[in-house]
């Protein structure tokens, strides 16, 4: 093997049925109709290490009509009862978080104690859901007139579609079935192609928790077949709600695609956020506060900064400083306890983390750190890049990058790179440095972002509402909100009571 030891990553899990191979639809474990498979791939050798099958509409539609069956027990299920389910598949999920990180780790390539901590992420959330499920409440309305009672009261809008990304295989579909789940909702799902195997056990966990039969329903495809599993989910007015979490291109076609059978929607979608550091910032926790906000899953995350401006009178202080923590990165694959960065999902994304370095350096901007793929450890590594004097005109400034490269700006103007940061069609998190009070309050009202992280770079909770605006989508996960968008209002008034 040209990378000896990387193909021998255990997956050996203390339970090794948390290793399924088969769907789950109305449950029972089970084949796809027509009996096709796909493999699924270790990121760092991209060599097949396991196999799921891979859906078509039958089985598409075989999930649907579970969940829409199972929908008027689940919904009729006292709050308290499906909270108490909720909350045991959060236990279990801890319960077991070392098995279900392996297989983070294989599937998706983070290093093992990233992969603990997504685990733990996605339990937050699934604890967070256990909570809201036994606090749901509507509204009593003061009438305006004599002899009525008006009340507006929150019911589960029925089967919601889930469609998950690879980069948080666990904490993205968590956060999207716990919520469903707690309202009273029935679910289909599909996780990304490339990660189904740790949304298979957290279903299998789920299962083990209670969950009755037919609440939730999981096929996993590949990307030749997810659309046709998709389609049947988007046509059918069953579906009374789509969840995703993926590329901008692909929720615009979501949401023109749900318009004919009006779904409700949550979009969480590409973002290109702004990390500012003005010339009074604590330079420290600015560097830290970018290490943890960029490099978490080696950068292949939605609200990772994409474009770093840094006042002019500091520049070259961070970047030094930025460039020797970056530089000191231990990139390896996850089977080395040392790791802090592992391989990226596939070759595509190597690629363009490659084309937007030589594309920025073949205009103008110089390497402060990194710019190389690193064959010597796997397939597809990247080193942890730091590019200056970057400019406008280059790629990564209206593209995403989803990979370990920073590219710092100059700027010396608030107002200038106000607009600079508001510059994107996106509209995800954005971030600032600076202990100007004012400042804050005006840079937190200026920017146009869901997420504002202010001399923080860690912002991500189950207790906040996360989301986008502009071409970063619409919807709230996490929160009392995250509920919300799982349930719509029904207003009751009665009359004939004066
Ligand atoms: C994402 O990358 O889509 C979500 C990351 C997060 O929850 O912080």
């Amino acid at each position: 093997a040209p990378w000896p030891g990387i193909d021998a990553m255990p997956l050996t899990l203390q339970r090794s049925d948390l290793q399924r191979s088969s769907h789950y639809i109305g449950g029972r474990w089970c084949e796809a109709v027509g009996g096709a498979r796909h493999d699924v791939e270790d990121p760092a050798t991209a060599r097949a290490f396991a196999s799921v099958p891979d859906a078509d509409a039958r089985d598409a539609n075989a999930a649907l009509e579970a969940a829409h069956a199972a929908f008027p027990a689940w919904r009729a299920v006292p709050a308290r009862d499906r909270s108490r389910i909720v909350a045991r598949w959060n236990a279990l999920v801890l319960q077991h978080k070392e098995d279900l990180a392996r297989l983070i780790s294989r599937e998706q390539g983070k290093p093992l104690a990233e992969a603990i901590g997504e685990i733990a992420y996605a339990a937050s959330y699934i604890e967070w859901f256990a909570g809201e499920a036994a606090r749901i409440t509507g509204d009593v309305i003061a009438a305006p007139v004599a002899g009525r009672q008006m009340l507006a009261v929150k019911e589960p809008v029925g089967v919601i579609a889930a469609i998950s990304p690879w980069n948080f295989p666990a904490a993205m579909i968590a956060r999207k079935i716990a919520p469903a789940l707690a309202a009273g909702c029935t679910v289909v799902a599909k996780p990304a192609e490339d990660t189904p195997l740790t949304a298979l056990a957290l279903v299998a966990l789920a299962e083990e928790a209670g969950v009755p039969a037919g609440v939730l329903n999981l096929v996993t495809a590949s990307r030749a077949n997810a659309p046709a599993v998709v389609d049947v989910w988007l046509q059918d007015a069953r579906v009374r709600k789509l969840t995703f979490t993926g590329s901008t291109p692909v929720g615009r076609h979501l949401a023109r695609a749900s318009a004919d059978t009006f779904k409700k929607l949550s979009l969480e979608l590409g973002g290109n956020a702004p990390f500012i550091v003005f010339d009074d910032a604590d330079l420290d926790a600015a560097v830290d506060g970018l290490m943890a906000a960029k490099f978490r899953n080696a950068g292949q995350t939605c609200v990772s900064p994409n474009r770093v401006y840094v006042h002019d009178a500091v520049h070259d202080a961070f970047v030094g400083k930025l460039a020797a923590r970056v530089a000191a990165l231990k990139v390896a694959p996850a089977t080395d306890p040392q790791a802090q960065i592992g391989p990226l999902i596939n070759a595509k994304a190597v690629e363009k983390v490659d084309r937007h370095v030589q594309d920025a350096l073949s205009k103008g901007a110089t390497l402060a750190t990194g710019g190389k793929r690193l064959p010597e450890l796997g397939t597809n590594f990247y080193q942890p890049t730091v590019l200056t004097g970057v400019g406008n005109d280059m790629e990564f400034a209206c593209e995403e990058t989803f990979g370990p490269m920073v590219p710092v700006f100059r700027f010396d103007d608030e107002a200038a790179v106000v607009a600079e940061a508001n510059g994107t069609p996106y509209g995800l998190a954005s971030y600032f440095y600076t202990r100007d009070v004012r400042r804050i309050a005006r840079l937190s009202a200026a920017l146009e972002s869901g997420l504002v992280g202010i001399n923080e770079g860690a912002v991500a909770s189950e207790a906040a509402p996360f989301g986008g605006i502009k071409a970063s989508g619409y919807g709230r996960e996490g929160s009392r909100h995250g509920l919300d968008e799982y349930m719509h209002f029904k207003y009751l008034c009665q009359g004939g009571l004066g």
